[in-house]
């Protein structure tokens, strides 16, 4: 008999794996090795001055950029050369920096869209359309708005808007790309409370944000990035306390 390699129950397979991603753009690399894992249910951050490469390794993960070098799996699937609709349907969702709403069509009509576009067992498998649009509003406290067009919310609502539809659609992974740019202190609270709900019913969430206070309440561990690298992965807590994080936001100072 062949010996066991490992054991499902010791050490699940992560959900996502990174290994090695590397992505040069015209002699400018901007990501540089970045591995690490994730594991299923986990809620991680990642944060990094701005132009550290995390919007592009969402692209990466989303399969809108190709990296140079290095892989990505996902529940042990090969999904490197994977178009973004294909890893769509794997269960990967992304809610994008700016916004995919349409201003011209109602609340419900934009929640209703976005759900008519998904594959048709996907769809059936969230079950009730109707009741769904009604939770997905709901979800981002904005029911009373249902026939409202979407053009008359404000840039918050209209995010928060775009986040519940995503985090509605069925997906096992979510990408928020800075989900509380732009959006009331009140909002980031329900932004963060959407997040918990996640978390209970098992979803993995990567979060790229700068609020660290909101990092801290919501993330189980954090990514640092800085020119493309991975300098650091810790708890919220060690990596607040980090030197090596003082050192990225404030400049290297090797005397304290
Ligand atoms: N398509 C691209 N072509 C060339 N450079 C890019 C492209 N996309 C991003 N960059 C560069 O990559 C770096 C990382 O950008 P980005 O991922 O947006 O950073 P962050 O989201 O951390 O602020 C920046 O220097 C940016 O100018
Ligand atoms: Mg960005």
């Amino acid at each position: 008999m062949t010996s066991i390699q490992y054991s499902a129950t010791v050490s699940p397979m992560p959900i996502l794996s990174l290994n090695g991603i590397s992505l040069t753009i015209q002699n400018h690399r901007i990501l540089q090795d970045v591995s690490f894992d994730v594991k299923e249910g986990e809620i991680i951050g990642l944060i990094g001055p701005n132009g550290s490469g995390k919007t592009t390794l969402f692209n990466v993960l989303s399969g809108f950029l190709q990296p140079s070098k290095g892989t990505i799996a996902f529940r042990g699937q090969d999904i490197t050369t994977l178009i973004p609709s294909r890893r769509a349907r794997l269960g990967i969702g992304r809610v994008f920096q700016h916004f995919g709403i349409f201003r011209e069509m109602t609340l419900e009509e934009n929640v209703r869209v976005a759900l008519e576009a998904l594959p048709r067992e996907q769809r059936r498998a969230l079950g009730d359309l109707e009741e769904l649009i009604g939770a997905t509003l709901e979800m981002a406290t904005l029911k009373s708005h249902a026939k409202q067009k979407a053009g008359s919310l404000s840039g918050g609502q209209m995010r928060l808007l775009e986040i519940a539809r995503t985090l509605k659609s069925g997906k096992e992974l979510f990408l928020l790309d800075e989900p509380t740019a732009g959006v009331s202190p009140k909002m980031t609270h329900q932004v963060a409370d959407i997040i918990q709900e996640l978390k209970k019913k098992g979803k993995t969430v990567l979060i790229i944000e700068h609020d660290l206070p909101f990092i801290g309440r919501i993330c189980d561990r954090v990514v640092v990035l800085d020119l493309g690298k991975v300098v650091l992965i810790d708890e919220p807590e060690k990596v607040r306390q980090s030197r090596a994080l003082k050192e990225i936001y404030f400049g290297a100072d090797p005397t304290t």
